[in-house]
């Protein structure tokens, strides 16, 4: 029996090479496997962000490998209401922990799943991103100046939502982020969080090669 399905199996092994294919990308766009041991203030987190900062589904971002500095911004900034937010969990965050969650989540090194990007909107964006975001979001966003977030391999949904959230005035633009705004339709921006979608979190030697 064993060895009838074995043989059954190699003979397939293309079929089920796809289908397995297949079920990875169905599984990357509704859901990963994902690690929600945890104890402490970020049992609360779990649910939606993993324990490995890898956010668990369509429109959650992944925190992973943010600065301490920023998650901590981000996180203050829901706790004082100052940026909108559809997760009751995030306003209820106490002072006291804002420190050990923003050092927990910047420590974590988990590979991000890659989201379905649309590749002529990836190559849209590509010229936009490096005309008018590269100043902050270093390096196809996989690094960051001025305390801007890394954004290589996010969720495309959730980059997608907020890029237009900026624009829409829902959320309040950094300083100078407004002047690369400019003139940019809502298909540019959606091109533009499609292009740092699709980067690889990791530069390739090549990539890194051309880095200043
Ligand atoms: C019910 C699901 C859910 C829970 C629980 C949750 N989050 Fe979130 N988180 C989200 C979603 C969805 C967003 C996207 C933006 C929004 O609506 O605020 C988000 C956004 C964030 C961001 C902003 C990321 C960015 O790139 O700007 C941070 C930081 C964050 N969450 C941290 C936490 C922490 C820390 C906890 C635990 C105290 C937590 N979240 C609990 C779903 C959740
Ligand atoms: C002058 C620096 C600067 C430039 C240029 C800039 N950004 Fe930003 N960006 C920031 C900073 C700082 C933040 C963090 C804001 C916050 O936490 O509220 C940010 C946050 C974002 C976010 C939110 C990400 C998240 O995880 O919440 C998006 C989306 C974004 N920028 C898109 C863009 C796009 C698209 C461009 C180019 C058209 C751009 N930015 C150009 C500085 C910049």
């Amino acid at each position: 029996m064993l060895t009838f399905v074995q043989s059954a199996f190699r003979k397939r092994r293309f079929t089920v090479t796809w289908l397995l294919t297949a079920v990875a990308l169905v599984s990357s766009a509704t859901g990963i496997a994902q690690d929600k041991s945890a104890s402490g203030p970020i049992a609360v987190c779990v649910e939606c962000h993993g324990n490995d900062g890898l956010g668990y589904k369509a429109g959650i971002p992944h925190l992973n490998g943010q600065p301490i500095p920023l998650l901590t911004s981000m996180l203050n900034a829901y706790r004082e209401g100052k940026r909108p937010t559809k997760v009751k969990f995030h306003k209820d965050i106490p002072a006291a922990d804002v420190g050990a969650l923003a050092k927990h989540y910047a420590e974590q090194k988990a590979q991000r799943p890659k989201s379905a990007t649309k590749p002529d909107l990836v190559a849209r964006g590509e010229p936009l991103y490096a005309n008018r975001c590269a100043d902050c979001h270093v390096d196809s966003g996989r690094d960051s100046d001025k305390e801007a977030p890394l954004m290589a391999g996010q969720d495309v949904d959730y980059l997608v939502a907020q890029t237009l959230a900026f624009k829409s005035g829902e959320r309040k633009f950094p300083y100078l982020m407004d002047k690369a705004y400019k003139d940019l339709s809502d298909d540019d921006l959606t091109a533009i969080a499609h292009y740092f979608a699709s980067q690889d979190q990791v530069a390739s030697q090549q990539g890194r090669k051309r880095r200043r």
